[in-house]
């Protein structure tokens, strides 16, 4: 595939003059915009021939790698045969696809809500904990409990759970929304070991229920491993503690996983690694891994027979295209190969070795930390002075000259400042990891140049 210069300059044009880019200024892509046209395993091609390995798996999704023909296959002839069934019925793929997903969740008999996407997964979760809480003698349980920096999507309640730093100021944030001290390996929040500190973040989640009165709470909602939050790896007890806490008061615990589930932490859902079975699990991004825009939440038993019964019971919550036929297809294909493939395996074994490579980083003067090991999840991050982990000021601007470094050595990322975020296609294999973690040596080695730090 090949554009003549006339051809990428009026592209470049168009977009700079049309197109509204996600979480940008729209002055920041004009005339530059990254344009890729092709994607093969973990390699994209941009429009100009240049092929780069893709370190973050488009936005933290492409677990089962680009350029699947299978799976466009399998989204072409789901419409062929019929692209979305008449209202309140459902298509072959959505069936069988909530089917699959049950079976490989800690409970066969859950069911599946789907909707478009993580945010709609996370209001879906939330709104089903609220009713679930009220059908189950709690008729004021509105307030959920969540974590400050964490990330649960763009939508107004999601933004609320959030933390709310990676948000624009909106006005007052949705009633109850109420966050506690989140866990960070790198700067522990409070004094002790780090089973300890884990325990007492857990803890903090008590406190809030038995101030506010556990009658008030419907819901205790955190992701497994914050990537938000620089892919933040909480000890076994952490997830197993926020389990007893949910169970002695009665509250339903939500994993999101939007980022997590289908393989990400080397078992297909996260809380696995510890033993620990959420009531309600929201993914998204890898149940496709991007060839169809997807999301659900993943209802246990306990939680969707409390939906059984007349209207009082209904759960009236509607998406138009929540589980649209062609994604289920994408997403049944996908898991397929993940099956095939054993990506879930290949995250676990290569998530290791990963995380062995990104050590050997830890040589340069600013690279504080390392953090992954647990499937191919990792983080990288910077910092002005390893003894006190005194982060660069903006003034360094980082995130705006690192990432052009790493694109200079042939990896494109959109995560890379004082963090740099890795979760590559759950396919890769280890060459490609060498690849990589040997593109990140140069272009820290460079930036630490450019820095004054080496
Ligand atoms: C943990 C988590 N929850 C929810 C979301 C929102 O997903 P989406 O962007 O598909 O709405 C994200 C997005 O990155 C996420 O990381």
């Amino acid at each position: 595939m090949t554009f003549s210069g006339q051809e990428i300059e009026k592209l470049q044009l168009q977009a700079g003059e049309h197109l509204f880019m996600h979480a940008s200024q729209v002055n920041d892509w004009k005339g530059n915009l990254n344009i890729f046209v092709k994607g093969k395993g973990v390699w994209v091609e941009d429009i100009h021939g240049n092929k780069f390995l893709d370190s973050m798996g488009g936005l933290w999704y492409k677990a089962a790698g680009y350029g699947r023909k299978r799976i466009a296959e399998a989204v072409y002839n789901q419409m062929l045969d019929i692209e979305s069934p008449p209202s309140m019925s459902a298509s072959i793929s959505q069936i069988e696809l909530s089917s699959k997903i049950a079976s490989l969740y800690h409970d066969n008999k859950a069911r599946v809500f789907f909707v478009s996407g993580g945010a709609e997964a996370v209001e879906t979760a939330i709104k089903m904990a609220k009713k679930f809480s009220i059908l189950n003698g709690k008729p004021n349980a509105y307030k959920v409990i969540s974590r400050r920096y964490s990330y649960h999507g763009g939508t107004a309640m999601a933004v609320s759970l959030g933390g709310a730093l990676t948000a624009d100021p909106m006005g007052p944030l949705m009633p109850g929304a109420i966050h506690v001290t989140n866990w960070n390996s790198y700067r522990l929040p409070f004094d002790g070991s780090p089973v300890d500190v884990a325990i007492k973040c857990a803890n903090e989640f008590e406190e809030v229920i038995k101030h506010q009165g556990s009658d008030s709470i419907a819901a205790i909602i955190a992701e497994p491993v914050s990537a938000a939050y620089g892919i933040q790896i909480p000890p076994a007890e952490y997830w197993q503690r926020l389990r007893e806490i949910a169970d002695k008061y009665n509250i339903v615990l939500i994993a999101d996983e939007v980022i997590t589930g289908f393989g990400r932490l080397g078992e297909y859902f996260g809380p696995m690694n510890w033993d620990v079975k959420p009531d309600i699990t929201t993914v998204a991004k890898a149940l496709t891994s991007g060839y169809a825009p997807l999301g659900a939440a993943i209802v246990t038993k306990k939680i969707s027979d409390a939906f059984v019964g007349g209207d009082k019971e209904t759960f009236k919550h509607l998406i138009t295209f929540g589980g649209h036929p062609i994604a289920c297809a994408a997403g049944i294909e996908n898991l397929k190969i993940f099956e095939e493939e054993d990506l879930v395996g290949n995250s676990k074994k290569l998530g290791f070795y990963l995380y062995e490579k990104l050590n050997d980083l830890k040589k340069h003067k600013i690279v504080g930390d390392v953090r992954g090991g647990l499937g191919l999840l990792a983080a990288v991050e910077l910092v002005q002075d390893k003894k006190n982990k005194k982060v660069f000021s903006s003034d360094f601007n980082i995130s705006k000259i690192l990432p052009d470094l790493i694109y200079k050595n042939k990896i494109v990322t959109f995560r890379a400042g004082d963090i740099i975020s890795i979760c590559p296609p759950l396919s890769i294999n280890k060459e490609e990891i060498d690849f990589l973690v040997s593109g990140l040596d140069e272009s820290i080695k460079e930036i630490s140049k450019i820095l004054n730090h080496n």
